[in-house]
């Protein structure tokens, strides 16, 4: 069964700092999302690729994509976007041809994700599973918090799940079409990943080792991580 990839990427990246909409900015000269839709491409799985764009920027997506050398196997539609990420995620998924029966999620805000990742998440989706995740242990330790008395003040610690039992999840997430179609019907809260909505359905999501090139761009810091790791792989 063939599978399509959905790349959110109508975010406004605030905590990158002022600027174009973060999925636009260049990393090493191109645009980051350019670089997630190589990524995603770059898999022999994946011949479809929706870009859901900034809500006023599809015509300029569209012409970043055909300026750009993409593979010609792998066919490309630009939607645009919403106000969440849940909802941009659904606007593709509206746009999705019914021969696709499974379908990666990937944010734009992963360009670096390796091919290896993607290849892994869809043999397993296609193994059996609705619903795969990769994902890492995790380095700190993790706590929960409740709010602090008043504003400002140092927040209490409520919690410390054991690590061991932690996973930091990236994306793609792939999942087989019809439970990702009727996660999205069903599911109205607000959740960061669509794996969640699945889980909110009573299906079991699996988790398969995911990589560290495949962190977020989200801070300052991010972008010099992700400049670094390109240089390295030009050597
Ligand atoms: O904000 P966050 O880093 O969680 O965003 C993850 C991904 O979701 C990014 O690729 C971003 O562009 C996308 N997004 C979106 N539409 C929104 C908000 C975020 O496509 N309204």
């Amino acid at each position: 069964t063939a599978v399509a990839a959905v790349i959110p990427a109508a975010g406004r990246g605030v905590r990158l700092g002022p600027g174009a909409p973060k999925a636009l900015r260049a990393l090493n000269g191109t645009p980051m999302l350019i670089h997630a839709v190589r990524a995603l491409a770059a898999s022999r799985h994946v011949s479809l690729v929706i870009v859901v764009a900034p809500p006023d920027g599809a015509a300029e997506v569209k012409s970043l994509l055909d300026a750009h050398a993409l593979p010609e196997r792998t066919d490309f539609l630009v939607v645009p976007g919403g106000e969440s990420r849940q909802e941009s995620v659904r606007l593709g998924l509206d746009a999705l041809p019914p021969e696709y029966g499974v379908v990666l999620v990937h944010d734009a805000a992963r360009p670096l994700v390796p091919v290896d990742t993607v290849d892994a998440v869809v043999e397993a989706v296609r193994a059996g599973a609705p619903a795969v995740v990769p994902a890492l242990p995790l380095a700190d330790t993790v706590k929960e918090v409740a709010p602090a008395a008043t504003a400002g003040d140092p927040e209490p610690v409520v919690a410390t799940p054991e690590r061991a039992r932690l996973r930091a999840v990236q994306t793609p997430q792939g999942f087989d079409r019809a439970t990702l179609l009727r996660a999205h019907e069903t599911v109205t809260e607000d959740v960061t990943d669509d794996a969640s909505m699945v889980e909110q359905l009573g299906l079991t999501v699996v988790a398969v080792p995911g990589h560290e090139e495949a962190f977020k761009v989200t801070r300052p810091l991010d972008l010099v991580l992700a400049e670094a790791v390109l240089a390295r792989r030009r050597l």
